[in-house]
C-alpha cells in the first residue's frame, strides 16, 4: 500500500495496530453518541485536528450556530486561519481573484460553465434538481422513496425539468431559475393549447430579430421554442439535435397539456416549489447568479470551506443551500485528478441527518479512490433512519449506509435502537454459562444438587454499557470514552472493537 495511506493520524494505544490511519479516515467515519456525550469535544475534535494538520482542504457543513466558531478556533490551533472561506449570509471574499465581492456558488451556472466530464449535460442538473426534491420531501416528512405512486410524480417532474432544461440550451438562452420558471409557466395547457400559427410567426420574427414583438415578449416558451428551432434548422434530419428537439416540441405541445387537472397542477408545483426559492432571500444572494466559489478549491487550493448556513437559522433554505453545495462538492471530488492534486480531503457534517441525500451511498462507496475522509455526526441512529424514510434499524438502506463508514465509534447514548446496533455490530463472542441447581422429589429425603455449564452467545458489549460511557466535564475529569469498531480490524487487544478514552484537553483550549 502507498505510504501515504499509512500515515497515521491518531494512535489509540502505542502498539501499531491500534494506529488510526490516512486510510482508515477516507474509508469513512461515523460517530454517535447522545446529547453532551463527547461526539464534539471528544472524538470529534481529536479527529478535526488532525485534517487540519495534516494541511488537508475540505466542506464543513454547519447545522449548528457554533459550528464556524469551532472551526475557526480548530484552524487557529493548526494554524490553518488563511486558508479558511467563511461562506455565510452577506459574506464576501476576503482575498483571491473574487476579493471583495460576495460569495456566490450557483449549482446551473456552474454545471454550465465549469472544466471536466459531465459539463453542460442535462441530465446532471436534472438531478441535482432531483435530489433537492428528495430532501425537501424529507423535511416536510413526505416518503420520497419507494412507492409507485411517488414514483410517478418523481418521473413526471424529471421529465419536466429535463424538457425545461433542454430547451433552454438548444435555444441558447441563459440557463436562470427565472428563465426556467417562465418556460413552464408560459407554456401550453388544456386550457390554452398549443397554436401552430403562432410558432410559424413566432420563427418569422426571431428571423427578423424582432424581439420586442408581443408574440415573443409576452411568451417565454414560444420564444425559446422558435429559437431553438432557428438554430438546429441547419441540422440534419435525424442527428441528436434534432430528436431532441422534436421531443422538446411533442412534450410541451402534447404530453404535458395532455396531463390534465390536479395532476398538471401537482407537477407544475412541484417544480416551482423547486425553482421559486432560488428567487428570493439567501438562495438568490448567495445561490444564483454568477459563481464566484468552486467547490474544486478545497483540493486545487487547500481551502476549508465553511458552509455558515446554521439549520435554526435559516431552515429549509438553509438546508437546500448545504445540501446542495455538498452533493456537487462530492461529484467534484470524485472528477479530480488524485495525480494533479493528490492530497485527501474532508467532508464533515455534525448533525449529519440534515444533510443526507441519495447520492452519499454511491459517493461514499469510491471515496477512498477519490481520496476524501467523510467524518457523519449524529445522535443515534433513529435521526438516520427518519432522514432515509426506513422503518427499523434492520432495513438494508440504514445498513448499507453504515456500512459504507468503516470507522464507527460509539459515544455514551441512551438510544435503545442504537445501543441494540452497537452491540449487534461488535457481536457476540462465546461465554460459559454455568447453572447451579438442586432438586428434592416430593416424597424423598434425598436433595440432588447438580452443576451444568453451557455455552452460551454473550454479546462482547452489552447494549446498556453504552449508557454508561463517561461523557467529558469536569466530573469526567475531562474524560470522553467511546467504542471504536473498524470494519476488518483487530486491535492489538484481539478483538473488533476497542474501548478508547478521548481527552477533551481543555487546558489547551483556554490559551
Ligand atoms: N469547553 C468545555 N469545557 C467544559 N466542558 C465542556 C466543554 N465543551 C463541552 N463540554 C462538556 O463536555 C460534554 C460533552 O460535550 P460535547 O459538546 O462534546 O457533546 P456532543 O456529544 O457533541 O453533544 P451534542 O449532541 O449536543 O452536540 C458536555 O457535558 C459538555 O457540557
Ligand atoms: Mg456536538
Amino acid at each position: 500500500m502507498e505510504d501515504w495511506r499509512q500515515e497515521v493520524l491518531l494512535k489509540f494505544s502505542s502498539n501499531p495496530q491500534d494506529y488510526w490511519t490516512v486510510d482508515d479516515a477516507i474509508k469513512g467515519t461515523s460517530i454517535l453518541g447522545g446529547t453532551g456525550s463527547g461526539k464534539t469535544s471528544g472524538s470529534g475534535k481529536a479527529i478535526a485536528l488532525q485534517f487540519l494538520k495534516k494541511g488537508w482542504g475540505g466542506l464543513v457543513l454547519c447545522a449548528k450556530t457554533d459550528e464556524a466558531d469551532l472551526w475557526w478556533d480548530y484552524c487557529k490551533k493548526t494554524n490553518r486561519e488563511h486558508d479558511i472561506i467563511h461562506f455565510s449570509k452577506d459574506a464576501t471574499h476576503d482575498s483571491g481573484k473574487h476579493e471583495g465581492k460576495t460569495i456566490i456558488f450557483n449549482p446551473l451556472d456552474y454545471e454550465m460553465t465549469r472544466e471536466g466530464e459531465g459539463a453542460k449535460e442535462v441530465f446532471n442538473i436534472t438531478n441535482i434538481f432531483m435530489n433537492l426534491y428528495k430532501m425537501g420531501n424529507r423535511i416536510t416528512n413526505e416518503s420520497s422513496e419507494g412507492g409507485s405512486d411517488n414514483r410517478f410524480w418523481d418521473t413526471a417532474l424529471k421529465r419536466l425539468l429535463n424538457k425545461t432544461i433542454e430547451l433552454i440550451i438548444i435555444a441558447n438562452e441563459e440557463l436562470t431559475y427565472k428563465n426556467m420558471i417562465a418556460i413552464v409557466t408560459s407554456s401550453p395547457t388544456e386550457s390554452k393549447p398549443f397554436s401552430e400559427q403562432n410558432m410559424r410567426n413566432a420563427i418569422r420574427l426571431v428571423y427578423q430579430q424582432n424581439f420586442e414583438d408581443e408574440l415573443l415578449s409576452k411568451n417565454y416558451f414560444l420564444k425559446c421554442l422558435a429559437l431553438a428551432y432557428v438554430n438546429i434548422e441547419e441540422e440534419e434530419q435525424g442527428s441528436s439535435l434534432f430528436t431532441t428537439y422534436d421531443s422538446i416540441y411533442k412534450y410541451f405541445t402534447e404530453s404535458l397539456p395532455g396531463i390534465t387537472g390536479q395532476t398538471h397542477t401537482t407537477i407544475v408545483e412541484s417544480f416551482m416549489g423547486l425553482a421559486e426559492p432560488f428567487l428570493s432571500g439567501l438562495l438568490e444572494k448567495h445561490f444564483s447568479g454568477k459563481t464566484t466559489l468552486k467547490p474544486e478549491e478545497a483540493f486545487t487550493d487547500n481551502k476549508i470551506i465553511l458552509l455558515d448556513f446554521p439549520v435554526k437559522e435559516h431552515l429549509e433554505a438553509g438546508i437546500m443551500a448545504q445540501s446542495i453545495f455538498k452533493l456537487i462538492f462530492q461529484q467534484a471530488v470524485e472528477r479530480r485528478k488524485t495525480d494533479e492534486h493528490p492530497t485527501p480531503v474532508f467532508i464533515w457534517a455534525d448533525e449529519a441527518q440534515y444533510f443526507l441525500n441519495p447520492y452519499d451511498q454511491i459517493f461514499l462507496t469510491t471515496a477512498r479512490s477519490s481520496r476524501a475522509a467523510t467524518v457523519f455526526l449524529s445522535q443515534n441512529l433513529s435521526n438516520y433512519m427518519a432522514a432515509m424514510g426506513a422503518k427499523s434499524n434492520t432495513d438494508s438502506q440504514v445498513h448499507s449506509f453504515m456500512g459504507n463508514l468503516a470507522t464507527k465509534i460509539f459515544h455514551a447514548n441512551s438510544d435503545a435502537v442504537t445501543n441494540d446496533y452497537a452491540s449487534n455490530l461488535i457481536g457476540s463472542t462465546i461465554g460459559f454459562n454455568s447453572t447451579r441447581g438442586s432438586s428434592r422429589s416430593l416424597f424423598s429425603m434425598n436433595i440432588q444438587s447438580n452443576k451444568s455449564m453451557q455455552t452460551t452467545y454473550l454479546p462482547q458489549v452489552q447494549p446498556m454499557e453504552f449508557t454508561l460511557f463517561k461523557s467529558g466535564g469536569l466530573q469526567n475529569n475531562f474524560d470522553v470514552e467511546g467504542i471504536v469498531f473498524s470494519t476488518g480490524k483487530r486491535w492489538s487487544t484481539g478483538t473488533n472493537h476497542m474501548k478508547v478514552i478521548f481527552e477533551q484537553n481543555f487546558e489547551d483550549e483556554n490559551n
